[in-house]
């Protein structure tokens, strides 16, 4: 089998590596990647959210599947595209990947389906918004209809930042305002072809920039996988109450959700609740997930590209714990400076357990090494006989890496490590 993935951060990364382990994958290619994805695959130039310009290079590269790592290319109907021309994908159509494209879509679905989530008002109007937050109360939630990168929700007990990134969102569309969730937050990555659905491993995911859960919100500083304080039986939950009749609804309204529904979750008191869905993989979860998958990742992608999963039998996972953390540039997430060389690379990847994960990585103009190109640089992953052992290696690979500016937070599933609840 040959396969095209397409993107270019750690996460995409993270899926070339399995994939390439997959001795059922003869070919990996990778569009348009990064430099560490094209120390290990060939790589193309794509416009990746372009669907005539991905299917037109999947035909040309002549694969047997396309597997679509970000958001966007989803929501422009990357998949529909693939499709069309006669190539197995692996991604929801841009119908189904609505439910991540707008958070109304995914609130309406859901009540359809009875998923337990918060209690949320779509509001047009400032009145409408101001009403919604003396409803709930604070802690107030304010999103973005739309994708935003992470960047779209504001939690806060000050009305009057609710209210002024509500007064934001509304200047290009309607705004969610809803229920304060407490409890520790969770992502469940959902392997479904429409009908069958399989868990992958819960992983913990560090939204902060800064240590201790503080700072803005980002795209992501670290994740862990397993989660030794959660239920055991968190996986099969997430399928039970939650996936598996949003999988059920959206084929009952002829729009089939296949890919990956990625359920981000909060274990509240009064049980689990969805905070948001994902119409692909998490990053940085991912990287931590796929490190402890020891199932080939290619035949289960294919089987969810080509309706057959319910024939596959139980994914196996190592014993290993993984952690990974992310090295981000000097400004990051508000204005980060791109240009900066990376020393230290290949020292760090010697470390044993650990791998280096590129995301906003480029060739050095000067071709004589790597520079940053992106606000997440770096995904470190480290594996372990446990999350202490996982965190030392993750930690000592980072330390050999040198970026001028760059910075990471130093806890990352330090809490779990030391037994402590999420
Ligand atoms: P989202 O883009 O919906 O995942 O929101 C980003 C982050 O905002 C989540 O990971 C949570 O940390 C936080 N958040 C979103 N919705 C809620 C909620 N209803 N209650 C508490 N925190 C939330
Ligand atoms: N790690 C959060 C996300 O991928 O959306």
């Amino acid at each position: 089998m040959e396969v095209l993935v397409i993107g270019s951060g750690a996460r995409e990364h993270a899926l070339v590596r399995a994939l390439l382990d997959d001795p059922g994958v003869d070919r990996v290619v990778a569009a348009p990647g990064n430099a560490g994805i094209a120390l290990v695959a060939p790589v193309e130039p794509v416009e990746a959210a372009d669907p005539a310009a991905v299917a037109a290079l999947a035909v040309r590269l002549g694969v047997d599947l396309v597997v679509v790592g970000p958001e966007a290319p989803l929501v422009a109907g990357v998949a529909d595209a693939v499709r069309a021309a006669g190539i197995a994908c692996f991604g929801p159509s841009a119908q189904a990947a609505r439910l991540e494209g707008s958070k109304a879509f995914a609130k309406e679905v859901m009540a359809s389906a009875a998923v337990p989530t918060a209690m949320a008002h779509l509001c047009t109007s400032e009145e409408e918004v101001a009403a919604a937050l003396d409803a709930f109360g604070a802690p107030h939630v304010v999103k973005d209809d739309g994708l935003a990168a992470g960047k779209g929700v504001v939690v806060t007990s000050d009305r009057e930042q609710a209210l002024a990134h509500a007064r934001a969102c509304l200047a290009h569309g309607p705004v969610v305002v809803e229920e304060f969730l407490d409890g520790p937050e969770v992502s469940v990555f959902c392997l479904t072809d429409g009908e069958s659905v399989i868990a992958l491993a819960p992983a913990q995911d560090f939204k902060r920039a800064l240590e201790h859960d503080e700072g803005p919100n980002t795209g992501g500083m670290g994740a862990y996988s397993p989660l030794p304080w959660a239920p055991a039986d968190l996986a099969e939950q997430v399928v039970e109450r939650v996936a598996r009749p949003v999988v059920a609804e959206m084929a009952r309204r002829g729009t089939p959700f296949a890919g990956v529904l990625y359920c981000g979750l909060a274990l509240t008191s009064r049980g689990l609740r969805v905070i948001e869905f994902n119409a692909r993989f998490g990053d940085p979860e991912t990287q931590v997930v796929l490190a402890r998958l020891a199932t080939p990742l290619g035949v289960v992608l294919d089987a969810c590209a080509r309706g057959a999963l319910a024939a596959q039998p139980p994914l196996r996972w190592r014993e290993d714990a993984a952690v990974t953390v992310v090295l981000a540039a000097p400004g990051y997430p508000q204005q980060p400076r791109t240009g900066g060389v990376l020393h230290g690379l290949e020292e760090a990847e010697a470390v044993a357990g650990a791998a280096v994960l590129h995301a906003g990585t480029a060739p050095a103009p000067d071709a004589t090494g790597i520079v940053s190109s992106g606000g997440r640089v770096l995904s470190v992953v480290g594996t372990g006989a446990d999350l202490a052992a996982a965190r030392e290696v993750a930690y000592d690979a980072l330390e050999r890496i040198g970026l001028e500016g760059g910075h990471f937070r130093r806890d990352i599933a330090e809490r779990a490590a030391a037994g402590v609840l999420a």
